[in-house]
């Protein structure tokens, strides 16, 4: 680590779909790096493939930022939504309670049951799509798309009513504030959430159905009781979160990726069996979703990273785009190509006891996508420049601002 200022993270960046050029330069010189957070507080950025790999890996470190010395990343009072204390479901965040968590949910997400939906995810792409046809040309892929996709696709697993997106959205969105909302604002939206789930679970125990939530309140009502009701509350709003808020932001970003350099998108065309490859290059290169690049972790003891002893009581950033540009890991790394061998053993879903419980229908929406739009409108075109996409800023998670579309 350098002695150099501090520089300001989240860096600057050309465009919104280009890296920024300090994590390159980072990488090649500085790899375990000091940054200044939007809160004020240091962070280390960890910008090699190996380094952030092994941080995510490591089951030694914690997710759990609530602890004294861990760095806040937002500008509210509570530092944001790492930072927040965990209320009573501290147990499956972390150690055996979290490994029994994850068995406990996981039966859902194998990619067997997955391709059990595919037909669900693709009667529900050709509606929204058919909807947007109607409207005319052009049309703004985001909303029409990308966001209500999943959406549906993660209430109808869960047990929720689709039609209370718009609520989800708003929640989520001031829960993962980084600068844009103020600490009011985020406390009411945990409210609003928490008791709009809390009924949620009630309904679905008194009216079970096929989906996830009714067998999660069937299990924790049994005798044994393997979910408390904080627990399930924190379960389900963190699903209802997760599911469609990075799903979104991707199917944008891909469409973008794609269209802004068309032959990627013909490539697809020409030869759908390019499909899973150029999903793959899409997670791999993108460097907007996560304003901050990774789930943060706090160390409680020193640790060897490279050349680097990193003491205890740090808060570690493994930054996934940058690892993900890793030239020691991929080579000639900015280049997309659908074809790579090793691309989808990107981080873009993270790594060890936390990898992405979603990851398998993440990848089933973003290759539904692809599939029908280049099957249905090979003529598909963005409306404006590539260099005119905006970036969503103050909050976690990123993405891209509306991305609209002419066929
Ligand atoms: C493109 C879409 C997605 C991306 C990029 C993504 C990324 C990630 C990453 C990086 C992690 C690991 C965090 C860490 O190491 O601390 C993670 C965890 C998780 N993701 Fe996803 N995710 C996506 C979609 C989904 C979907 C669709 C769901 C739900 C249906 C989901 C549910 C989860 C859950 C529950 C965890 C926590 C797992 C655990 O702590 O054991 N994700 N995701």
């Amino acid at each position: 680590m350098t002695a150099d200022a501090i520089p300001d993270f989240p860096f600057d960046r050309p465009t919104a779909l280009e890296p920024p050029p300090k994590l390159a330069e980072l990488r090649g010189q500085c790899p375990v790096a000091h940054v200044r957070l939007p809160s004020g507080d240091v962070a280390t950025l960890v910008t090699r493939y190996d380094d952030a790999r092994a941080v995510m890996a490591d089951p030694r470190f914690s997710r759990n930022l609530a602890r004294e010395g861990a760095a806040r990343l937002s500008t509210t009072e509570d530092g944001g939504l790492f930072n927040r204390p965990k209320d009573g479901t501290a147990d499956i965040n972390e150690g055996p309670g979290h490994m029994r968590w994850r068995r406990l949910l996981s039966r859902w997400f194998t990619a067997r049951k997955m391709e059990v939906w595919r037909p669900r995810v693709q009667s529900m792409a050709d509606d929204l799509l058919d909807a947007m046809l109607a409207k005319g040309s052009p049309g703004n892929l985001s909303a029409a798309l990308a966001l209500p996709l999943p959406v549906r696709v993660i209430c109808a697993l869960v047990g929720a009513p689709s039609e209370d997106q718009d609520k989800f959205a708003h929640w989520s969105r001031t829960m993962l504030t980084l600068t844009r909302n103020t600490q009011e604002e985020v406390d009411q939206a945990y409210r609003e959430f928490n008791a709009y789930v809390s009924d949620l679970v009630d309904r679905n125990r008194a009216d079970p159905g096929d989906d996830l939530l009714s067998e999660l309140t069937q299990i924790s009502d049994a005798e044994d009781g393997r979910l408390s009701q904080e627990e399930l509350i924190t379960t389900v709003r963190g699903l209802l979160l997760a599911g469609h808020e990075t799903t979104s932001n991707m199917i944008a970003i891909m469409v973008a990726m794609l269209l802004s350099d068309r032959e990627r998108f013909e490539a697809v065309i020409d030869d759908p069996g390019l499909i899973p490859g150029t999903v793959e290059e899409v997670l791999r290169l993108d460097s907007t979703l996560s304003a901050i690049g990774g789930v943060p972790r706090f160390i409680t003891e020193d640790v060897e990273l490279g050349e680097v002893t990193v003491p205890a009581g740090t808060t570690l950033i493994p930054n996934i785009p940058s690892a993900n540009r890793d030239p020691a890991k991929f080579p000639d790394p900015d280049r997309f190509d659908p074809r790579r061998q090793n691309s989808s053993q990107h981080l873009t879903f993270g790594a060890g006891p936390h990898y992405c419980l979603g990851q398998p229908l993440a990848r089933l929406e973003l290759q539904v996508v692809l599939s029908t739009l280049t099957q249905r409108l090979p003529g598909l075109r963005l409306r404006d420049s590539a260099d005119d996409l905006r970036l969503r800023t103050g909050g976690m998670s990123g993405g891209l601002q509306d991305v609209w579309v002419m066929w």
